[in-house]
Formats: structure tokens, C-alpha cells, sequence
């Protein structure tokens, strides 16, 4: 998993983590390994009812350069935060006090839990993913941190495990109950491409972008504030409307199915178990509209997934749907949604490329007409998964 020599925004966070280093630890750097961020295409929520998802690794990058030690402990320095933390790999406890180093701790456990010998390491760790936004920082941590590892103690874990264990250093660990997707489009994104990931198979197939249009991201600035607390109610929402249903996960239920039994649940209860199930099938209808090269569908897709997420899933918020409507109203617009867990964070944009002037001036103005907001807008790539740097 090695690529070229890096460029642009990639290439300037490799030197400062590579400074950092040489600055932190008196030393060269070994290994430099760099973690996209990710955002999601459409299939929200549905990874953990074990249904499909279509997200893209993206150009923004958590970086990591290491160096192994000899005595078993891991030093790591946050370039951003101007903090260090070290661990014994012997015996791995949470740090309360620099909680962000819980993302590298729940790795180092959940590889050792796994069985992997590792090694100990000098590690600095530097990101332009912003923050809380819904684009997976947090999983790209997890994914660098992963893979310095597997370069310092020469390990070669396959893709899919890796991003298993780092589920599971998030699940268990740091203690929130994501699903498979962010650390899996992290492990195997490909350039240009999309993954189309089957969450109960885990296999995944690999959808060619089109050329044309633009990534937009729009971050709302709003922070995900309730986002722990309401996702593990939705979990269990979509977990009580399978039991009612008598499967195993709302992935075994189609939209026909769900209309015959609605008389059998909950109104709440019915309205989670609707999105999950639309939601599914416009996953595969969204892909086979993207290899017939008919991005209006693929577009309306886009659209109708964030109406449901909105009025049936009830997880996007006055900020999340006013920058959608913002896009909706600029012509040339493909398709609009919010992407990830909700209650703030981004929106997902496909935009003609002729109109992405229009959109980049009104947007943001119809945005904060409606919300008193500044959003930050981001036009990006699709990207390679996590990565050696040469
Ligand atoms: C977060 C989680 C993912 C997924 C999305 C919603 O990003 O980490 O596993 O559930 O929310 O689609």
C-alpha cells in the first residue's frame, strides 16, 4: 500500500508531521503513513442493521510518522493539540486526561487482543480533517495509527480485519458504538472510486466516480452535540423493529414487506424501520444509476435519502436542512444530502462543474441567511485508503 510522492495540501501535512518528529524525538521518522478522512455518498445509518453503504475516502488526512522503540512503551505527540501521551504496551489503560490518545491505546488493545505482536514506538500525529464535522477523523486516527503499527512490528493485517479491530477499539475502548463503514472506506477506499460495502458479507465492490461533476462538502459548522446519545437510541430503535419483525436485521426486511407488517409496529418504531429499509434500496439503485451513467437518478437518490433521514429517521436539524435546501435551489445541483451520523456536521453536493461558481457564492449566502452561520465548503477527491508515504 505504498504511493506516489504526495502532493499539494497531503504533501505539506507529511512535512509537518516529518519536522515534528525530528523535533520531538531527535530522530528521523521510520514510517509515514497517512489516513483520509471519508464522507458518505448515500446508505446512511444503515451499516449497523448490516445493510449497504456507498462512502469515498477523501482528500484530507489525519498523517502519522513513527519510529519503532525497543521498550515496548508508545510516545505520542499531537502536532495540533501541542500534547504528548505515552503508554506501556504491556499494560494499555485510558488516559482521562488526554483523551484523544484513547484512539491510539484502543488500537494498540485491540491488535494485541487480536493476537499481533506489536512493537513500541515514537509517533507525532497531525490532521487536516477538520474535527467534528462528520468526515471520520476520529476513524482516520484509528486507521494510521493501525497501520504505523503494522509497519513498526512487521505485520500485514488484510484490509477488512484491520478495520474490524479499529471498530472495535472505537465499540470498546473509547465506548462509542459505531458501525463498520468509516474505518472500512478508510482501510480500502480507491481513488476516484466510491466502495459499495455490503455491512453483514463485508464484501465490498469498488463504483467508478464520475468524472464531471464536483465533491462538495458543506460543513454547517453546527456540532454533532447530541450525536452519542441519539445514535445509540436509534440503534435500538432499528433493533426493536427487527425483533418485532422477526429477523435478524431490518437488512432482511424489503419496502414491501415493511408496508404488509406497518399495522405490527410502533409509530416511531415504524418510521426508523422505514428509512433503514428505503434507505437500503436506494443504495442499489443510486449504484446501478451511477453504471448507467444517469446521474439525474443518481441525484433525486441523493435527495429523497436526506427527506427520510429528515422526516422519518428525524437526524438532520434546522442547520443540516437548510444548507440541503440552500444546494437544492442552485441549478446545476445533482443531488444534496447530509452525510454521516447527523444532528450537525456536512452536506454531501454532486455539482455540475459549470456550476460550481454559482454554488460556491450561493450557498454559503443562502446558509447563513437561514441559520446566522458561517459554513466552510470543501471541494474534494475521492482517494486512496489509508497508506505508506515513500
Ligand atoms: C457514523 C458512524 C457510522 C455510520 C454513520 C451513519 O459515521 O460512525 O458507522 O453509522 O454514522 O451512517
Amino acid at each position: 500500500m505504498s504511493a506516489p510522492e504526495p502532493t499539494g495540501r497531503l504533501a505539506d501535512i507529511v512535512e509537518t508531521a516529518r519536522h515534528a518528529f525530528r523535533r520531538s524525538y531527535l530522530r528521523e521518522p521510520r514510517y509515514i503513513v497517512a489516513a483520509p478522512g471519508r464522507v458518505n455518498l448515500i446508505g446512511e445509518h444503515t451499516d449497523y442493521n448490516e445493510g449497504f453503504v456507498l462512502p469515498a475516502a477523501i482528500d484530507r488526512h489525519v498523517v502519522v510518522a513513527a519510529a519503532p522503540r525497543t521498550d515496548g512503551t508508545v510516545h505520542v505527540h499531537a502536532v495540533d493539540l501541542g500534547e504528548s501521551s505515552s503508554f506501556d504496551l504491556q499494560a494499555i489503560n485510558r488516559d482521562a486526561a488526554h483523551s484523544w490518545c484513547n484512539y491510539q491505546r484502543g488500537v494498540a488493545w485491540a491488535l494485541q487482543g487480536a493476537g499481533h505482536m506489536l512493537t513500541g514506538m515514537d509517533m507525532v500525529v497531525t490532521s487536516d480533517v477538520p474535527i467534528g464535522s462528520g468526515l471520520s477523523s476520529s476513524a482516520a486516527i484509528e486507521l494510521a495509527t493501525a497501520h504505523a503499527f503494522e509497519l513498526v512490528s512487521r505485520l500485514e493485517i488484510d484490509g477488512v480485519q484491520r478495520a474490524l479491530l479499529c471498530q472495535q477499539a472505537e465499540n470498546d475502548f473509547v465506548g462509542m458504538r459505531c458501525g463498520i463503514m468509516d474505518q472500512y472506506v478508510i482501510s480500502l477506499g480507491q481513488e476516484g472510486h466510491a466502495l459499495l460495502i455490503d455491512c453483514r458479507s463485508l464484501e465490498y465492490r469498488a463504483i467508478p466516480l464520475a468524472q464531471g461533476p464536483a465533491l462538495v462538502i458543506c460543513d454547517t459548522k453546527k456540532r454533532r452535540g447530541l450525536v452519542d446519545s441519539e445514535y445509540n437510541r436509534r440503534r435500538q430503535e432499528c433493533e426493536r423493529g427487527a425483533a418485532a419483525l422477526g429477523v435478524r436485521a431490518l437488512r432482511d426486511v424489503t419496502p414491501e414487506a415493511l408496508a404488509a407488517r406497518q399495522g405490527d409496529l410502533e409509530p416511531v418504531t415504524l418510521q426508523r424501520c422505514r428509512h433503514i429499509v428505503t434507505e437500503n434500496q436506494r443504495v442499489l439503485d443510486a449504484v446501478a444509476a451511477l453504471e448507467a451513467g444517469d446521474l439525474g437518478a443518481f441525484g433525486g437518490l441523493m435527495n429523497a435519502s436526506h427527506v427520510s433521514l429528515r422526516d422519518d429517521y428525524e437526524v438532520t436539524g434546522p442547520e443540516l436542512d437548510a444548507m440541503a435546501e440552500a444546494a437544492w435551489a442552485v441549478e446545476g445541483v445533482i443531488g444534496a444530502r447530509m452525510t454521516g451520523a447527523g444532528f450537525g456536521g456536512c452536506t454531501v453536493n454532486l455539482v455540475e462543474r459549470e456550476a460550481l461558481e454559482r454554488f460556491l457564492t450561493a450557498v454559503p449566502a443562502a446558509y447563513r441567511a437561514a441559520t446566522g452561520r458561517d459554513p466552510e465548503i470543501y471541494v474534494c477527491r475521492a482517494v486512496q485508503g489509508v497508506h505508506r508515504i515513500a
